[in-house]
């Protein structure tokens, strides 16, 4: 069987492999609320489907003007995309950084939208023995001649969120450096107690927050995502000069209906606070695998299991996690598994415990 996939969520790949149906396969790959997209969102878009008969407001004001509002912020200071992803790009490519700086693991994007752009890169790399987290020799790095810091709060794929205070510490020396801060919180709406740097947009105006709701909502089809910084000049550049009708009509109501679905929202934490959790404390006591305590709703291991490519033995058995071979920092011991619903975790925690009993022997 043949599958590499550089991405999580790629069903359709591993099921051609293993010669089956992708709709067969539990995919613990890609980090989605297992909610589904909120039931007010279908009933929305169903109730205006003309609106794919029209072009979407190219300036997509009523959609700015409620994000900005659901973060107490100016619309100015607000850009949606078709996705995070797209202003991960945009924004490499309005702030046209000559060296940045990005931690080792990390999200991929950022290396490829600086690469596009022909970026220096250097990189800070996590360590397994600091247990993955940046400490203050992050400082130190960070000379006068970088141009951009990305951060990952919470980290993709470690799951972890780093300390508040040493984030505040970065933000003051990237500030003494004119070295652009880009925060990418993703994952932050998991953490129903975390503000995350938005607070600190009016103090630090290089400070670049990303958002996505993608995950979340669980519309990584539909695809939906916003910057928010204070640096309105760059924020107003990016939004004049962008292709026009980048976010379609569907999307953009998303953004308009979904913040106030409150009943998903509690319902979306009631199930992470349960399962996190325990998925976290049955994985632990697996022998052969070693966990990281997750912040948001994905979990990041280590199989210690010689000769067992886990990916491999548990596509047999139909489940799909998410190999992390490819990120730099990492090799085959390492994985990443999205917490699902109760009943596809325990599939999950099955699967496992059939595969590690079945092959290779424990090491460490
Ligand atoms: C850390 C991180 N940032 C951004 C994204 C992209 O999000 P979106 O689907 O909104 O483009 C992902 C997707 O996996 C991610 O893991």
């Amino acid at each position: 069987m043949r599958f590499n996939s550089e991405h999580g969520g790629n069903t359709l790949e591993a099921a051609q492999a293993l010669g089956v149906a992708p709709e067969s396969l539990r995919d613990f790959s890609a980090n989605i609320n297992p909610l589904g997209m909120p039931a007010s969102l279908k009933r929305a878009i169903t109730e205006q489907l003309g609106l794919a008969e029209r072009y979407p407001d190219v300036e997509y004001r009523a959609l700015h003007i409620r994000l900005a509002g659901h973060h107490g912020v100016l619309p100015e200071w607000v850009i949606a995309g078709n996705g995070e992803t797209e202003l991960i790009f945009s924004l490499v490519h309005y702030l046209a950084p000559e060296k940045a700086m990005l931690l080792t693991p990390g999200f991929a994007e950022y290396r490829r939208a600086l690469t596009r752009a022909g970026c220096e890169i250097k990189d800070f790399a996590l360590e397994e023995a600091k247990g993955w987290q940046p400490d203050e020799s992050l400082l130190a790095a960070l000379t006068p001649d970088l141009d951009c810091l990305f951060l990952c709060t919470p980290n993709n794929p470690t799951g972890l969120m780093p300390d508040k205070a040493l984030l505040l510490k970065v933000a003051e020396r990237c500030k003494a450096h004119q070295i652009a801060l880009i925060i990418d919180e993703a994952f932050l709406d998991f953490m129903p107690e975390e503000q995350g740097m938005v607070p600190y947009l009016a103090r630090y105006p290089q400070l670049y927050v990303l958002r996505s709701l993608t995950k979340f909502f669980a519309i990584p089809g539909l695809r939906l995502g916003y910057l928010l910084s204070a640096d309105t000049q760059t924020v107003q550049k990016m939004r004049c000069q962008r292709e026009p009708w980048t976010i379609n009509a569907f999307a953009a109501l998303a953004g308009e209906v979904m913040l106030d679905d409150y009943a998903y929202i509690e319902a979306t934490y009631r199930w992470l606070q349960a399962e996190q959790p325990r998925l976290f404390r049955q994985l632990d006591a697996l022998q052969g695998i070693t966990v990281w305590p997750p912040a948001a709703n994905y979990i990041f291991l280590r199989c210690d299991v010689s000769g067992l490519a886990l990916q491999r033995a548990l596509l047999e058995e139909h489940i799909l996690i998410r190999h992390c071979k490819n990120y730099p920092g990492l090799d085959e011991r390492y994985y990443r598994v999205a917490v699902r619903g109760e009943a596809e975790n325990n599939l999950l925690l099955s699967a496992l415990r059939k595969v590690l009993s079945g092959k290779g022997d424990a090491a460490g």
